[in-house]
């Protein structure tokens, strides 16, 4: 009941109203099996230090064997007047093992320290679950970069008409981002690491528990170097909220090029069946809902993010009642993550490229004048120089309605002296393309390591 765990100093029980405010359990219902394996730690730290003999151990870890049973089953649930899953699961514990019993756990520890290390094990297991998840994506990406083989894309800056470029070079320019992700979280990790129990409500215990023997028993790497930080710190929250937040940021750049070019006047790219929608008005519509609402999530990824660090600003130590606000966020963030990204890989997954549209547009827009100037310069004309006068054959071609390659000798002469039929031999695409071979370049050669690298980088992690 709700007096359970602090009634004693209060002549009467919580309103309603504050019981109703206070209230965490439709959340934090999620930890109870984190907060059992807490328990089962806690068992033997309280044992080691000899505030349970072995019998008293036994029970006490079979009774926490028994009430994680009724959770796992349904048949224990949160009361409406249980305030949060500690004071649920410690009644719960009590009615199987009793109060003598039952009453021992709680000694050396609090809900501070308690939750403080419940949401790190959380979080360490989802993100490692979203860690699996983005592989799965950065393995899709990588599979379509390779059965996009040469195919060509006219690159852009400012979405105008840049540079040709492979479409295989796009979209591993998709997949780069999300490799950092998984290299941040993996660095997170380590931080995350970090367990506060034992620090008690802030000061530390004076019972002489060991809290590394708790740290190791929930596979943290080590205890808080210091109480009052262990139990007031959420930034080691914070820096996950932001990871996700820039998940779904790189999946919104990508989510918003592929609705461009879904359009009727790109034409790039078609989606399957089984991964766009329809409109109920308009038989012919088929839309890309998957990557509208993965550029939609991101900005509530992003909220979640703002919303907890606005939380924790200005908080005096040590710990204060509006962390518990850092909870519903984060587990949004998880949540939104984990429904978004299998459906945006099997989005990539079946997308089909219609190459040769791509390759059609890619020469337009004079995308080439930069091959004239490199040409140029490989003439030893000075680049200054080299870019004027292909600015002059663009505005020369703009006005006779010609493509780069498309003017006479003579034409090309009336320009510069240095400008002579030669240069069409790099006004093809493939030339273009090929050229650009400096490490990280679009060329075949470098784009086909590019990947190995790629897979190389994920591998290792
Ligand atoms: N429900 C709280 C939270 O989520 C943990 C309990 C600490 N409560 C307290 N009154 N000290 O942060």
């Amino acid at each position: 009941g709700e007096g359970s765990l602090w009634g004693a100093r209060f002549a009467s029980g919580p309103s309603p109203e504050l019981a109703r405010l206070s209230r965490s359990t439709h959340f934090d219902w999620q930890l109870a099996a984190y907060d059992i394996a807490g328990s089962h730690a806690h068992a033997k730290a309280l044992a080691a230090a000899g505030y349970l003999d072995s019998e008293q151990e036994q029970a006490m870890h079979s009774g926490l064997v028994e009430v994680l049973r009724r959770v796992d089953s349904g048949e224990l649930q949160p009361q409406p007047d249980d305030e949060d899953v500690h004071g649920a699961l410690e009644s719960a514990l009590i009615g199987v093992v009793g109060a003598e019993l039952g009453g021992r756990l709680r000694a050396g520890r609090s809900r501070n320290d308690q939750i403080a290390t419940l949401v790190r094990m959380y979080l360490l297991d989802h993100a490692a679950a979203i860690g699996d998840l983005v592989v799965d994506l950065i393995d899709a990406i990588n599979a379509q970069a390779e059965k996009s083989g040469e195919a060509i894309l006219p690159g852009r800056t400012h979405l105008q008409h840049a540079q040709p470029v492979l479409l295989a070079h796009q979209l591993l320019a998709h997949a780069w981002p999300l490799v950092r992700d998984l290299e941040r979280l993996r660095d997170w990790r380590v931080r995350a690491s970090t367990s506060p129990y034992g620090a008690g409500a802030l000061a530390g215990s004076s019972l002489g528990l060991d809290p590394a023997l708790v740290a190791r028993e929930l596979g943290l790497s080590r205890p808080g170097e210091n109480s009052i930080d262990a139990t007031s710190s959420r930034d080691v929250v914070a820096e996950f909220a932001w990871i996700a937040a820039q998940v779904g940021i790189d999946l919104s750049r990508f989510a918003e090029e592929l609705i461009i070019w879904n359009t009727r006047e790109f034409g790039f790219v078609r989606l399957h069946d089984a991964y766009s929608t329809g409109s109920s008005i308009m038989p012919q519509k088929k839309n890309p809902d998957i990557a509208e609402l993965a550029r939609g999530k991101s900005g509530r990824l992003i909220g979640n993010l703002t919303g907890l660090l606005a939380t924790l600003k200005g908080l005096p130590l040590a710990y204060n009642r509006d962390l518990q606000e850092d909870k519903e966020p984060v587990f949004d963030s998880v949540e939104t993550l984990e429904v978004l990204l299998p459906a945006f890989t099997g989005m990539v997954a079946t997308l089909s490229f219609d190459t040769d549209r791509m390759a059609e547009l890619a020469p337009m827009g004079f995308s080439l004048a930069t091959d004239v100037a490199d040409w140029l310069v490989r003439q030893r004309v000075p680049f200054r120089e080299a870019h004027e006068i292909s600015g002059a054959l663009v505005r020369l071609c703009e006005q006779e309605g010609l493509e780069l390659h498309e003017p006479t000798d003579e034409q090309y002469a009336s320009i510069s002296a240095h400008l002579t039929g030669e240069v069409r031999d790099v006004l093809t695409i493939r030339g273009s393309v090929t050229s650009r071979s400096g490490v990280g370049g679009t060329a075949p050669e470098r784009v086909a390591e590019q990947r190995i690298e790629l897979t190389n980088r994920v591998r290792a992690l």
